[in-house]
């Protein structure tokens, strides 16, 4: 069955001139099928250089949205329209204008997992990948905002030692990941490497070896001698881990870990995406050229 699944994909990505993309977090046999499997940052920018005609995104939505709006000639389709991410829901454009007044000098810094009607608000975007680099590119003497989540925030001014306002936003998949687990695997286990997600809470990345972007993870875990790693980050992203690294040993959280948005994308409605061309995710023009703005700032940085 799931041969000619694949097969039948394979042949309509022909067909339509598309191409399949597909986050970290993606059930594997999703991630198979793609033709990129990267972060955020990395979605985007092979999002911006392909010359296919139609992009079926396998992420969640705001990722769909940010492929939309920087690549307005070409049709974006989401397998799953309901894939969304709690974190990007926690700020609406409304209340991102609100608080704008209680801070009139800020430069908004605005995390990539965001609505495009929040990005069209801001100064610039940036993504786990390349958070510390677009807030230090930022004039030391300027007040920042740093919006929707207060743990990638956190992180970002622990390692630049540059206070920002913080807005209360945050993932629910991240959180569920406790300092108090992890402190007892590093006890049980002192050889493993604690690799996390910028994501999870200060106590959990106060424990880690190494925090990164999904990508970043990937490549540590790669370039490293160790054998065995606790992985910090969404479940999905054991599956390429364990097939790029069959000599080394991986320890997660899994169930408590899962992003339920993540995993509504199937094999199924990535075949039903590239037959029927939606749903299609598409993004009013004037909000799309100030949100594209924010990205290409963020792009030019990176
Ligand atoms: P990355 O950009 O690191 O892949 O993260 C995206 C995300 O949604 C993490 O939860
Ligand atoms: Fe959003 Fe968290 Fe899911 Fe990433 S893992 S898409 S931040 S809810």
């Amino acid at each position: 069955m799931e041969n000619s699944l694949v097969k039948r994909i394979e042949e309509l990505k022909k067909e339509r001139n598309a191409i399949i993309l597909s986050h970290n977090y993606q059930r594997g046999d999703v991630q198979d099928v793609a033709d990129f499997v990267g972060d955020s940052l990395g979605l985007s920018q092979t999002a911006r250089k392909t010359d296919a005609d139609v992009i079926i995104f396998c992420g969640v939505h705001f990722m769909a949205e940010t492929a939309a709006i920087i690549c307005p000639d070409k049709k974006v389709v989401i397998p799953d329209v309901n894939a969304g991410c709690p974190m990007a829901a926690m700020v609406t454009a409304r209340e991102l204008r609100e608080k704008k007044k209680e801070y009139p000098d800020a430069v908004v810094v605005c995390y990539v997992n965001s609505t495009a009607d929040v990005k069209a608000e801001v100064d610039i975007c940036c993504t786990s990948a390349n958070a510390v680099k677009v807030v230090s590119s930022i004039p030391e003497d300027k007040q920042i905002m740093f919006i929707p989540d207060k743990s990638l925030g956190d992180y970002v001014s622990q390692q630049l030692g540059r206070e920002m306002i913080m807005w209360e936003g945050f993932c629910p998949t991240h959180h569920r990941i406790t300092g108090e687990y992890v402190e007892k695997f590093k006890k049980d286990h002192p050889d493993a490497l604690i690799v996390v997600h910028p994501e999870c809470t200060r106590d959990v990345v106060d424990l880690a070896h190494h925090v990164a972007s999904t990508t970043g993870i990937i490549r540590y875990v790669a370039e490293s001698s160790a054998k065995k790693f606790f992985i910090g980050t969404e479940s999905g992203i054991i599956h390429r881990l364990k097939n790029e690294n069959p000599d080394k040993e991986f320890f997660h959280v899994l169930k408590l870990a899962d992003c339920p948005n993540m995993k509504l994308n199937s094999l199924e409605k990535v075949l039903w995406a590239l037959e029927d061309l939606e749903p299609v995710v598409t993004v009013r023009e004037d909000i799309a050229a100030k949100a594209r703005s924010t990205i290409e700032k963020m792009l030019a940085i990176t």
